[in-house]
């Protein structure tokens, strides 16, 4: 090299091996590592763990994120994905084939419903929606050709939280693959495959990375020969994770214990105040007692995580407003990360239900959905408290003959009970 002309030495850096090990994971940013044996290759396509040659089947950063997310949730293998809706894709088209029917929950995730509707119109999937609550309804939902039950530990937005050791056991039994979106809960509140599902998966965009600076997904399993297909599958549609993608998320996820821990304890505060609020109808999280999932969340669960929903009384004007008041707390479509955010389901990550659908979510005009920070819960407090004053205040000006606005200090009384 040494004889090289300035172009070929331009190009031909490289790193050496340290003698020592790094502390930090460090970040492989190649999409392609060289070799010296033509044989390697063989062995690389054949199976998820071989030797790494091309980053869209396997890279050492995205490697250090799958193994240490199989450890969390208590599974054998992972396979890290693009996005959290690349990890659902990449599940669906993996594991399912044209004409199959799976058995889908109610009230979960807009984006997952669209994608599974959309496949179902144009690749022959077929789907039912069903209240996972009423064993009755699951049991009439079967097919001859149902092949998944796909749930949500924590349902986004509402928080229902369904019987999955039970579910994931009647699905054994009747021969479906059990898949469980656990982005709400994270490795930290439930581990679906200790309690018998087949597959979890996550937007690791939301709490693993938890700083709102990455998109990304994985996909958890225990069964070898579940991953390998999934690998193969995934690999081949190419919904693979970019190595920056996986280095950031492992960073981010090296808090997540604390992170949930304190995302869950804020939540409550807020929750319990909004609750007691003149301005607010309904409180949706399932740390409350009234929550229709309250009891089996305490039972199953380590926490009652970091999101909630809330009704306002005005409906979508008032919603309008309290947006625009918000001056702390950001108006925006993501959660789970260390800032506190706000949106409204129907315009945002509910936008394609069905008008039928948003009811049956109970996702009314005036619903918000708060995805609760690790700010002091104080000053998220003081900036709820004037943005809804505001919409108060504002609702008071037309009529100048009327009382000043009442200050919007929380009620105490059980007038405003979660729902
Ligand atoms: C529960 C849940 N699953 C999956 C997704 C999709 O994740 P991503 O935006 O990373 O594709 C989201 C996004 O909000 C989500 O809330």
């Amino acid at each position: 090299m040494r004889s090289a002309r300035q172009e070929t030495l331009a190009v031909h850096a490289a790193a050496r091996q340290p003698e020592s090990t790094p502390a930090a994971v460090p970040l492989y940013q190649t999409s392609m590592f060289t070799f010296t044996d033509l044989d390697v290759f063989a062995d690389a396509f054949s199976r998820p763990d071989g030797p790494v040659t091309y980053s869209r089947l396997g890279n050492p950063t995205t490697r250090a994120l799958e193994e240490v997310m199989s450890a969390l949730e208590g599974g054998r293998a992972a396979m890290a994905t693009a996005s959290g809706m690349g990890a659902i894709s990449t599940v669906i088209l993996s594991l399912l084939q044209a004409g199959d029917h799976i058995i889908v929950q109610q009230g979960l995730y807009g984006g997952t419903l669209a994608l599974m509707r959309d496949l179902a119109a144009r690749w022959g999937l077929k789907m039912s929606l069903v209240d996972v609550d009423d064993p009755a309804a699951i049991a009439a939902a079967m097919t001859p050709t149902t092949r998944m039950l796909y749930l949500e530990t924590i349902a986004n937005p509402m928080g229902q939280v369904c019987d999955l050791p039970a579910l994931a056991g009647w699905a054994r039994r009747n021969g479906l693959l059990s898949v469980v979106d656990n982005t709400f809960a994270t490795p930290i509140l439930y581990q679906p495959l200790r309690h018998g599902v087949d597959v979890v998966l996550h937007s690791t965009t939301k709490y693993i990375g938890g700083h709102s600076d990455v998109v990304g997904g994985i996909i958890v399993v225990s069964d070898p020969r579940l991953h390998r297909t999934i690998w193969e599958r995934g690999t081949e549609i190419g919904a693979s994770a970019d190595p920056f993608a996986a280095w950031l998320t492992l960073r981010g996820l090296q808090t997540l214990p604390l992170r949930v821990e304190r995302h869950c304890r804020n939540a409550g505060i807020l929750a319990h105040r909004l609750a007691a609020h003149t301005r607010v109808t309904a409180v949706h999280w399932p740390g409350l007692p009234g929550h229709p999932s309250h009891a089996r969340a305490a039972a199953q669960l380590a926490g009652f995580g970091g999101v909630f929903t809330f009704d306002l009384a005005g409906g979508a004007e008032a919603v309008r407003s309290f947006t625009k008041r918000i001056e702390l707390v950001a108006l925006s479509p993501s959660l789970g990360g260390v800032t506190t955010t706000v949106l409204s389901p129907r315009s945002t990550s509910h936008s394609r239900l069905t008008a039928e659908e948003l009811a049956a979510a109970g996702l009314g005009e005036g619903t918000i959905r708060v995805s609760v920070g690790l700010e002091d819960p104080d000053d998220v407090w003081a900036d709820f408290v004037q943005a809804l004053a505001a919409h108060d205040h504002a609702r008071s000006r037309p009529d100048p003959g009327r009382r000043p606005a009442q200050p919007d200090l929380p009620e105490t009384g059980g007038r405003h009970a979660a729902s």
